[in-house]
C-alpha cells in the first residue's frame, strides 16, 4: 500500500490520533513528560520491556520505542487476537484501572494490557508488544507511515 503523510501541527501534548494506513489503524500518541516518565521504573513488570522481539524497525530505539520520544506511533491491533485496544492514557483511577496503573492501553476483548509505548504487561494474552509500523519524519510536522 501507499505510504501516508500525517500532519502532526494540531496534535496537543497527550492527545493521539488515528489514521489509516495498509487498512490497519495507526495510533499517533503525543506524550507528555509525565507520560515519558511513567515508562521508567517498570521494567519487571513487562514482558519485553526493551522490545528486542522484532515488532518494530531497528530505528525505533530505546523505552520510548519512538523516533522521537513524544510521539508513538504503533498499530492499533492487539496482538493477541487482533482487537482494538481502548485508551487508558490517564495514571491511577483516572483510567478506571487502579492506583497502580502507570497509563497505556486496556484491550476490551480479553484483557491484555499495555503502557503508554505499547509493552505488554506479564501475565496477559497478549504474548507480545504492540507493533511500530516504518516511518520517517518529513519534517518537525510531518510523519510519513510506511
Ligand atoms: Fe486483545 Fe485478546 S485480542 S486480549
Amino acid at each position: 500500500g501507499a505510504p501516508v503523510e500525517v500532519d502532526l501541527s494540531k496534535l496537543q501534548p497527550g492527545e493521539k490520533m488515528t489514521v489509516e494506513w495498509q487498512g490497519k489503524p495507526v495510533w499517533i500518541l503525543r506524550r507528555t513528560p509525565e507520560m515519558l516518565a511513567s515508562l521508567k521504573g517498570a521494567e519487571d513488570r513487562l514482558v519485553d520491556p526493551k522490545s528486542e522481539a522484532p515488532q518494530q524497525p531497528a530505528y525505533v530505539k530505546g523505552e520510548a520505542r519512538a523516533i522521537k520520544p513524544e510521539y508513538f506511533v504503533c498499530i492499533g491491533i492487539c496482538t493477541h487476537l487482533g482487537c482494538s485496544p481502548s485508551d487508558k492514557l490517564k495514571k491511577g483511577a483516572e483510567s478506571g484501572m487502579g492506583e497502580s496503573w502507570p497509563g497505556g492501553f486496556l484491550c476490551p476483548c480479553h484483557g491484555s494490557q499495555f503502557d503508554l509505548a505499547g509493552r505488554v504487561f506479564k501475565s496477559m494474552p497478549a504474548p507480545s508488544n504492540l507493533v511500530i509500523p516504518p516511518h520517517t519524519y518529513l519534517s518537525d510536522t510531518r510523519l510519513l507511515i510506511g
